[in-house]
């Protein structure tokens, strides 16, 4: 009897060995939610994308009429802040000497599994060119009106870029972060052909932004550094810069940031205004989550001032799920150009509000009787057309999804003497 006992302990336990082999499932080294976004000029691009296992490299393949070229980059583990500590693997390749403008293919992965092919234009060199973007701001992974709408533009090849303004997925980090892989996956649509462009909103904040940190790779043209919290980048004849409104909001994170940040916009802002560079680049266009009205140290850290002295032409802005024109604005005063032409050489930024591709918040109520610097509200959900067209002109559309596609207000913005203002006395 005694003697039979260790042959079976044996099998039990052989039998258990496997079955937990089994219970920690396959391994799942498929590359996915593939998204571009810009390098640091027009020769670069940023490949990123996740696996949940580790691979042995991060490759892309990619050239202009076959896979004949081959870059490697790194992987990072990032392991979620919810109670599973799930861990995923973010692979960043920077492609490189690219031909500005030319069209290439590409696939990403390892010899452990590639991705789809997929293809990308290189970002257009200097400035003689129109760039098409689609902003918008607040697109969750449910009830996200704008994504086929946006994955059908894009595929038809109407854009060049989007700027999607803070608020993801509602939240990256929701269900032990599952939420935030299934909006990278129903974005890839878009995001794999043309770079998607990101700041950081509100509802990113928990576990100190690292769903955001850790998803995104958004490159400061400048320096070549990746920062996904504040960085610039040129395209045609506009300078872009994106920051964070949250450091504002979110001090427990680092107040010091937002001290850094606000230097660093500063420095970034007398760069853009070096008369060879604001030639080159006359349009300065903010991308910041939440409207001005909203940020709380408005005079000593404030950016309203230094956005109007640095002759800061456009302000896109999201959080509130509407959208809305703003007449040029400064300082709760409304800057008209004149009653007949208020866009044609105005003397103020003009913002807009874009904050309605859809989420499970739905929309947000106007109040009733709009400022008098509220040019159109819209309820709509839908998405804005930015046309960077030449030095003095750029148009806003706003497409609205209820209706189809239809476009519900337009703009064209004129400026033919861009530059530094001079405070108001
Ligand atoms: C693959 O990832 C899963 C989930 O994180 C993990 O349980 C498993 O051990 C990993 N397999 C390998 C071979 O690393
Ligand atoms: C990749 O790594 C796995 C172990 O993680 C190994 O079994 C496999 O041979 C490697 N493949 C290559 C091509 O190196
Ligand atoms: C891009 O344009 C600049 C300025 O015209 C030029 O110096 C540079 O060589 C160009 N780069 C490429 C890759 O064509
Ligand atoms: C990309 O380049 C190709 C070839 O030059 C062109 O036909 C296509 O319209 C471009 N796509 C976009 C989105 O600009
Ligand atoms: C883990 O967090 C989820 C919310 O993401 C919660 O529903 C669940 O109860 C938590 N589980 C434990 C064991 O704390
Ligand atoms: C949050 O992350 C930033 C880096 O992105 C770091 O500098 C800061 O110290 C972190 N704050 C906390 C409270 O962990
Ligand atoms: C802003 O407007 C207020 C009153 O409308 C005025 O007192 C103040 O001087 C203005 N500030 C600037 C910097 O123009
Ligand atoms: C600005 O111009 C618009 C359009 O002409 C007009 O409706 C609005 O009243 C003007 N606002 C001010 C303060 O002049
Ligand atoms: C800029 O674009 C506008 C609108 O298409 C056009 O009327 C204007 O002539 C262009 N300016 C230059 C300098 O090409």
């Amino acid at each position: 009897m005694s003697f039979g006992l260790l042959p079976v302990l044996l099998i039990i336990i052989y039998i258990l060995y496997i079955t937990g082999a089994e219970v920690r499932g396959p391994v799942r080294t498929q590359p996915e939610q593939i998204h571009l976004s810009y390098g640091a000029d027009s020769t670069q691009m940023m490949v990123t994308w996740t696996t949940f296992n580790a691979t042995n490299t991060s490759t892309v393949e990619f050239g202009k009429n076959s896979l004949d070229q081959t870059l490697t980059g790194l992987s990072a583990s990032f392991i979620d802040g919810g109670n599973e500590s799930r861990q995923i693997f973010i692979h960043r390749v920077m492609l490189t000497q690219l031909t500005p403008g030319d069209q290439y293919i590409y696939h990403c992965g390892s010899t452990d599994g590639w991705s789809p092919l997929f293809k990308f234009n290189a970002t257009k060199n200097g400035s003689d060119w129109s760039p098409r973007i689609a902003v918008f701001g607040d697109l969750g992974n449910e009830n996200s009106q704008s994504i086929p709408r946006l994955q059908e533009d894009v595929q038809r090849g109407l854009y060049d870029s989007i700027f999607h303004i803070g608020d993801f997925a509602y939240d990256m980090d929701s269900d032990n972060a599952r939420v935030g892989d299934e909006f990278m996956r129903q974005i890839e649509s878009i995001a794999a052909y043309v770079p998607y462009q990101v700041c950081p909103g509100n509802h990113e904040y928990k576990y100190n932004f690292s769903n955001y940190d850790n998803r995104f790779s958004m490159v400061n043209s400048g320096s070549g550094l990746m920062n996904n919290h504040y960085y610039s980048f040129n395209i045609g004849p506009a300078h872009v810069i994106a920051f964070s409104t949250e450091y504002y909001y979110f001090l427990q994170y680092g107040w010091k940031q937002l001290v850094r940040q606000y230097y660093w916009l500063i420095n970034d802002l007398q760069e853009a205004n070096k008369p060879k560079n604001r030639a080159l680049r006359p349009w300065i266009i903010t991308l910041g989550h939440r409207p001005m009205k909203g940020l709380p140290i408005v005079r000593t850290l404030g950016l309203e001032d230094v956005f109007y002295e640095y002759g800061v032409d456009v302000e896109l802005w999201a959080h509130e799920h509407v959208y809305e024109r703003m007449w040029p604005l400064y300082n709760r005063t409304v800057y008209n150009a004149s009653l007949s032409q208020p866009y044609t050489n105005p003397s103020a930024p003009v913002h807009i509000i874009t904050g309605s591709a859809g989420c499970k918040e739905r929309h947000d109520p106007f109040v009733p009787n709009p400022p008098p610097w509220s040019a159109v509200r819209n309820s709509d959900y839908g998405y804005t057309r930015l046309h960077i067209l030449n030095a003095s002109h750029l148009s806003l559309e706003q497409i609205s999804d209820d209706q189809n596609g239809k476009i519900v207000d337009k703009i064209m913005l004129i400026q033919e003497s861009h530059g530094k203002r001079k405070p108001i006395p």
